[in-house]
């Protein structure tokens, strides 16, 4: 891997240290989801919440809007049933570089069908800055429509909510079942790096949890996965802020029988550094992202115990073909050689099986409302939660 420059080291070792302060302060060791958190979104230090380039060619990893604009147009497609029959508001969770949004109001704009207001709400103001360039250049017209959000709106509200690749960007605990015990992992300061531990897994809540978690799983002798306990008050307030309209949630994973699977017993955290993918979460703290995969029945579950109705959940491919991907396809002029070739490269990256197209899902949830969305017609996968 590219070893990180003078600056970028020593502002890993200044999170370093606050994390290892926390971890001599305490009990000599932190859960994982704690480490996680921090490395992530520990103000002005994680790496979410610092200055470095993440998404992008430059950066450490490219997401689906910033592969291809067709993407976001797909996604626009789905609001555009609500927005003409309910009118409302788009609100998207995590937005990144800001280019989904762009993206999202343009395409709306040329279906005549802006929403009252695209408002945004990202735990990271260094990108909540990216977001605000990236629409002051790309929608200049429509920025009074734009509103940066730093909690849910007070006021419930008609329209969408969305939210790429979030679900995976929250901490998650790390857990290890062996010989039929549990334990929790924790991360302990060795004095030169971080380790993981395992510690008796003491706290009722998770153990429940991560009991109905596995209940599919043939046991194996040493099994390690991880789990989500944030998503259930998450969607709860989702729940509580959507008064009418429906939630589309985008992320890589599968439904618990495959998540938790015996094949997977080494769980799914992955890191991204500069385009390298990798599995140790406990080096460069601040400089590289942590994810893992998503429970989809586990969201699915939350979902529907906050209220919402299960609307859809399908794959990736599934749900941009039925958006109309095809057609947005085959309106390219075939003439113009390069666009032609670059965007079909790029429907390629977003839809093959072996590229984005099957490990990324996408689940609905709609309330008080019956309208359609156009992208869970061709693929009805919810029996698979
Ligand atoms: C992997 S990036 C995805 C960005 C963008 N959606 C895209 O597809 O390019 C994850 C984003 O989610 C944000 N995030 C993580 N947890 C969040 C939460 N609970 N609420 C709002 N934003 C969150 C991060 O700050 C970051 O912008």
């Amino acid at each position: 891997m590219p070893l990180p420059d003078a600056e970028q080291q020593a502002h890993c070792q200044k999170l370093t240290q606050h994390i290892v302060n926390e971890i001599q302060q305490g009990e000599g060791r932190i859960p994982f989801a704690r480490f996680m958190a921090m490395a992530l979104y520990e103000p002005g230090l994680g790496y979410y919440s610092a200055g470095s380039q993440k998404l992008g060619e430059a950066g450490d990893f490219v997401t689906a809007p910033e592969i291809s604009p067709l993407f976001s147009r797909c996604i626009a497609r789905n609001c555009l049933p609500i927005l003409q029959q309910h009118g409302g508001h788009v609100l998207e969770l995590g937005a990144g570089s800001g280019v989904m949004a762009a993206d999202i109001l343009l395409e709306l704009e040329r279906l005549s069908c802006l929403p009252e207001s695209y408002m945004i709400l990202d735990l990271s103001a260094d990108l909540q800055q990216k977001q605000k360039k990236t629409l002051e250049q790309r929608v200049p017209h429509l920025l009074e429509r734009i509103v940066w959000l730093k909690q849910l709106p007070r006021q419930s509200f008609v329209g969408v909510v969305l939210a790429n690749e979030v679900l995976d960007a929250m901490p998650i605990h790390r857990f290890r079942i062996r010989d039929d015990q549990y334990f929790e992992t924790h991360v302990v300061w060795s004095g030169e790096a971080f380790q993981f531990i395992d510690h008796d897994l003491s706290e009722k809540k998770l153990y429940a949890a991560i009991k109905e978690a596995v209940k599919l799983t043939v046991p194996c002798s040493n099994y390690i996965s991880e789990i989500n306990l944030s998503v259930r008050s998450w969607m709860a307030s989702l729940a509580a802020v959507l008064a009418k309209g429906a939630v589309i949630l985008i992320d890589y994973g599968f439904p618990a029988h495959e998540y938790y699977h015996p094949e997977r017993a080494e769980g799914t955290l992955m890191c991204h550094y500069r385009h390298r993918a990798h599995d140790n979460p406990l080096i460069f703290p601040g400089l590289q992202d942590i994810t893992a995969h998503v429970d989809f029945t586990a969201i699915a579950h939350a979902g529907v115990d906050a209220g919402f109705s299960l609307a859809g959940f399908t794959s990736q491919a599934y749900f941009l073909i039925g958006s109309g991907l095809d057609e947005m396809m085959a309106e390219l002029d075939p003439d113009d050689i390069k666009n032609y070739l670059e965007t079909a490269q790029q429907v390629k990256k977003l839809t093959l099986p072996h590229e984005m197209g099957e490990l990324f899902k996408v689940i609905g949830f709609s309330k008080n409302m019956d309208t359609v969305l156009p992208g869970f017609v061709l693929q009805d996968a919810r029996g698979r939660l």
